[in-house]
């Protein structure tokens, strides 16, 4: 059973309920907050006369106007709400400004002036690593004995590779509006991803308990991992104000500001050491990864983990030793974006691939399919592949004919002087479960109701991709009644308690798995409730489709009349489902487990064309096949991989996040800062889905499709690489990403 997007009717009419959609209780207030123009030093002095002598500027708050604590730090406490005596980026928020409009508070904003004695700024990683200024301590993940085992490779290559950030660009900024409440209470509306993460930190930045804080998401206008952790400080801004002045209070970030104030993708700088044997089989893989944390944890040390995680990609390598640092410096804290750490440790694997296939005047997919993993293959991190990544790449060979392809292309380049192609395959293999093992929880509430009608709530968070369109699947299919008869409810801390993060891609499984139980529960309740009705034996019963059947054979009682019966016995109608993923562990003492529920896998062959003359390029296609398990919805899972591959290319090739020495952000704009078009996605793009039937913990066996699509956008710039050398092979193409045009022209010409 596949159905549309239950918000389609209402995003086609601009009907659908964002932050900024909500209507304003009278007498509410906007916050504003003045950040650092310096990246690192000391606050000697803040004057805030000015502005609050504005007309309409009703209060100006520090950090000594709050009453519990001032830290919001999710992994490790190392990020105040409101500076203290030090910035440490630029952007850092400093002082709250509340007025009577939001054009009010941000002009107050701009009559703010602070005077910082400066401290050295550093936005290196490996800077920061050289003083020693980590924010956790270096991880290392090893299988076998890599030291050794290089001394017995024929081929050896080692180099350097660095990816980018990633500014994640969801159309609805980060905003929240806080509503004080009776009896001490607060009601927050927040654009997060992690309701419980808001209400947790806004009772201790208040100095209340968690039961006073209701914390309610509808849904998000894109979030991408943005909005984890980083839409918790805005929330905790408007719950302060609402708090302390017994107002609502709302702030919606404009553009400028977000993408000034907030972290992006981590950029990663990379040093890498490949040993091959005669056979081109990988024996030994070493790897040191810089991750540019910003100035503080946020999700960072998780996401360095993922990096590990996903070093080796799809590959099986007996050999590793993959040592990760988490680099303190002075920029924005980076967080979580889809993907989470492991795009970064797949491009450098991606990178030594190429290096060695350059070298050895070979294509990297000779080394690349060699070396895919096989059923029983260790991961690093001990756990064994369930799954044959040869699968999805040898079906796309067949499948779009790629030898066919390769040949055009090669005919093509030897005939066209000034335009070259170049193809690349990109292997994934994506681990689905928080790798925080106690994070793997969820839980729904359902309600029937009288009349027969259905309700849900859970954990997951609406945000474009649509979970609850699946959650309403989920019920639709266990209690085989009309979608019509189901309604999602916004993800509320009042209803659903302690929820995860909506992350991890992990989403529609723990909070679907979590419904199904609760419906399985409801529907057994109502079978034993119409074997009574009936005066039959319950085991003889079922309720399908909408009318109860004995001995498959419908009988004179639909859903609504049998609800409504039970619910004059006297029968619950409600159930509150828990579910906590099974057989998944980690020892990180050891750096061992099982950590992943399943791995999804896929393959994408990319083709792109490169002007010479002026370095721009086309995608001329994308050809792939990605292992869904059993989709549960193609319609919103195609919708995940062409957004998810095309959010990966704009990584790849044209977005670029500029800061300079100073900590400042220069990519400040949407007139600095590209994102991918419709004019720059794919003139061609194919998905297969490859159906496996092999058991999993998906829910309904349809896998986890959120992050894995993004690394297939890792082929383009091997694809763009691969072009670049038929145009110029003595070209030297540094493993940077992104590959932008300015790039590709250096490229071209490089070595000439
Ligand atoms: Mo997602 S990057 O796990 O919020």
């Amino acid at each position: 059973m596949s159905i549309r997007n239950i918000d389609s009717f209402t995003h086609t009419r601009g009907e659908s309920v964002y932050l900024d959609d909500i209507p304003l209780v009278n007498g509410t207030l906007f916050a504003s907050v003045f950040g650092s123009p310096v990246a690192h030093g000391k606050i000697l002095q803040i004057n805030i006369t000015e502005a609050a002598s504005m007309e309409g500027v009703v209060r100006i708050f520090t950090y000594k106007d709050i009453p519990g604590k001032n830290q919001i730090g999710g992994i490790i406490p190392d990020e105040t709400l409101l500076a203290t005596d030090e910035v440490h980026y630029m952007g850092m928020p400093v002082v709250l400004v509340v007025a009577d409009s939001a054009e009010i508070a941000a002009a107050a904003v701009k009559k703010i002036t602070i005077e910082i004695e400066k401290y050295p700024v550093v936005t290196n990683p490996r800077t920061a690593h050289a003083n020693g200024s980590l924010i956790v301590p270096p991880r290392t993940f090893k299988i076998g004995d890599s030291e050794n085992i290089f001394e017995n490779c024929t081929h050896i290559f080692e180099g350097v590779a660095e990816t980018n950030g990633q500014e994640h660009l969801y159309i609805e900024t980060q905003g929240a509006y806080a509503i004080p409440g009776e009896n001490n209470s607060i009601r927050i509306i927040s654009s997060t991803q992690g309701p419980t993460a808001v209400q947790k930190h806004s009772s201790e930045v208040l100095g209340i308990a968690m039961h006073r804080v209701e914390v309610d998401t509808t849904r998000l206008g894109g979030g991408f991992g943005g909005k984890e952790d980083q839409a918790t400080s805005w929330a905790v801004f408007c719950a302060l104000a609402a708090w302390l002045l017994k107002k609502p209070v709302k702030y919606s970030l404009n553009r400028m500001e977000d993408l000034r104030m907030t972290g992006k993708r981590h950029p990663y700088s990379s040093d890498f050491r490949i040993g091959l044997d005669k056979d081109l089989k990988i024996l030994a893989y070493e790897v040191n990864f810089y991750q540019n944390a910003g100035a503080s944890a946020d999700l960072s040390p998780a996401v360095l983990e993922r990096t590990l995680f996903h070093c080796t990609n799809s590959y099986f390598v007996p050999n590793v030793t993959a040592k990760a640092f988490s680099c303190r410096t002075n920029l924005p804290p980076n967080t979580a974006f889809r993907g989470f750490g492991g795009p970064q440790g797949m491009f450098v694997i991606e990178a030594a691939i190429a290096k060695a296939a350059d070298a050895l005047g070979i294509p990297a997919a000779e080394i690349q399919q060699k070396n895919l993993v096989k059923t029983g293959d260790e991961f690093p991190y001990g756990q064994k592949a369930a799954s044959e990544a040869n699968e999805c790449w040898q079906k796309a060979i067949d499948l779009y004919e790629i030898n066919k392809i390769k040949d055009d292309i090669i005919r093509f380049n030897n005939e066209q002087v000034l335009f070259k192609k170049g193809f690349s395959f990109m292997p994934i293999c994506f681990g689905i479960s928080f790798t925080k093992i106690l994070m793997n929880q969820a839980r729904a509430l359902v309600h029937v109701y009288l009349d027969g009608s259905v309700n849900i709530s859970t954990g997951a968070v609406e945000m474009g991709q649509g979970v609850n369109t699946k959650m309403l699947q989920v019920a639709a299919n266990i209690f085989t009644i009309a979608p019509e008869k189901i309604r999602v409810n916004s993800t509320n801390t009042y209803r659903i308690a302690n929820t995860s993060p909506s992350a991890a891609s992990a989403t529609a499984d723990l909070n679907g798995k979590a419904v199904q139980i609760a419906c399985e529960k409801i529907l057994e309740r109502l079978r034993v409730s119409a074997a009574e009705i009936l005066a039959c034996d319950a085991a003889a019963v079922e309720i399908r489709n909408g009318v109860v059947q004995v001995n498959q054979k419908a009988v004179s009682l639909n859903w609504d009349e049998l609800v409504n019966a039970s619910y004059l016995k006297r029968i619950n109608l409600s159930e509150h489902g828990h579910y906590a993923t099974p057989g998944i562990n980690f020892d990180n003492t050891v750096e061992k487990g099982h950590p992943f529920a399943y791995h999804v896998y896929g393959t994408a062959f990319t083709t792109v064309t490169v002007d010479c003359i002026r370095g721009i390029y086309e995608i001329d296609a994308v050809k792939l096949v990605h292992d869904f398990g059993t989709s549960m919805n193609p319609l919103i899972d195609r919708g995940q991989i062409e957004g998810g591959l095309v959010q990966g290319i704009g990584w790849m090739t044209m977005e670029e996040i500029v800061y300079d020495e100073e900590g400042r952000l220069r990519s400040n704009a949407l007139s600095t800062y590209k994102v991918p078009d419709i004019y720059s996605v794919p003139k061609e793009l194919d998905i297969h889905f490859l159906e496996t039937t092999n058991d999993n913990l998906a829910i309904f066996r349809s896998k986890a499709v959120g992050e894995p699509p993004l690394m297939y956008g890792i082929g383009t710039f091997f694809a763009l690489r691969n072009a670049i050398k038929a145009f110029n092979p003595h070209s030297d193409i540094p493993f940077s990403a992104p590959m932008t045009p300015e790039k590709t022209l250096m490229a071209l010409y490089s070595n000439k």
